[in-house]
């Protein structure tokens, strides 16, 4: 079965603008300033999808000539941007829907677990947006995107959609599976998974490509990964062929 039949939460963008940009962002000889603006871009295009479906209420608007009914986006919407990647995405849904607010989270993946570990989290008490954008251009195991819905959902956000750029089959599946309510919203779902956890063919470490941290061996992908990665990996992938 295809994987958006097993779950229609799941919108692949289908725009040609979205697969051109995302040809080059993937490239390996795109360089840090092209990939941010490529990043920015793209989030442009799956931001309009991923709002397509928002509430709006009438507003009545002058124009030089007369009066008309318009309409006005009715709930708050709160931005989620997952430290470091998803940082690069916020610029660009703010131009789209400047009266968002911006909620930052927090999160690294441990390389030997490929578990998500919090580090920041300034939410106060009680939800103020009613929709919640999760932005992370990477949806890998998903275990970091299970992770910030279940923040959210804590917090009392009513509504929550994940918009990322590229995603792994394993990371739609994690997501559906403890999320079924929550839409994704990527560029494109890639093949797999590899024995380190990174989506092949993929673009590589997001947050590294944006910010220009490049260390050498020691940071390329999955650098200190081990047996256990392998073993984490090889289970989500018997959980997406099972079916769960
Ligand atoms: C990347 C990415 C996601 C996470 C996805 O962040 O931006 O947050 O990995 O992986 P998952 O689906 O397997 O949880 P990373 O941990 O590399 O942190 P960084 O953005 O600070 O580099
Ligand atoms: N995080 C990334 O930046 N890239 C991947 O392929 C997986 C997780």
């Amino acid at each position: 079965m295809e994987l958006a039949d097993r779950y229609p939460n799941l919108a692949v963008s289908s725009h040609p603008l979205v697969a051109h940009k995302l040809s080059i962002l993937r490239d390996v000889a795109t360089n840090t300033k092209k990939f941010r603006e490529l990043v920015r871009e793209l989030t442009w295009l799956l931001g309009y999808e991923a709002m397509s479906d928002l509430d709006t209420r009438p507003r009545t608007v002058r124009t030089p000539l007369e009066e008309t009914q318009g309409a006005e986006v009715e709930p708050k919407v709160g931005l989620v941007p997952v430290l470091r990647a998803g940082l690069g995405m916020v610029d660009a849904m703010l131009e789209l829907i400047p009266s968002a607010e911006v909620w930052h989270i927090g999160l690294y993946r441990d390389e030997r677990t490929l578990k998500p570990v919090e580090y920041y989290n300034k939410l106060p008490d009680a939800a103020t947006a009613q929709v919640c954008l999760i932005l992370d251009p990477m949806l890998a195991t998903g275990g970091s995107a299970a992770a910030t819905v279940d923040i959210l959902k804590a917090w009392g956000a009513g509504r929550i959609k994940q918009v990322s750029l590229i995603a792994a089959p394993e990371g739609v599946a994690t997501l559906s599976e403890a999320h079924p309510d929550v839409d994704i919203h990527v560029a494109a779902v890639d093949r797999a998974l590899n024995e380190r956890g990174y989506i092949v063919p993929g673009l590589g470490d997001a947050g590294d490509r944006q910010f220009g941290t490049f260390a050498g061996p020691a940071s390329e992908p999955g650098h200190a990964a081990g047996d256990e990665t392998a073993e984490v990996v090889r289970r989500l992938q018997r959980d997406l062929a099972g079916g769960r």
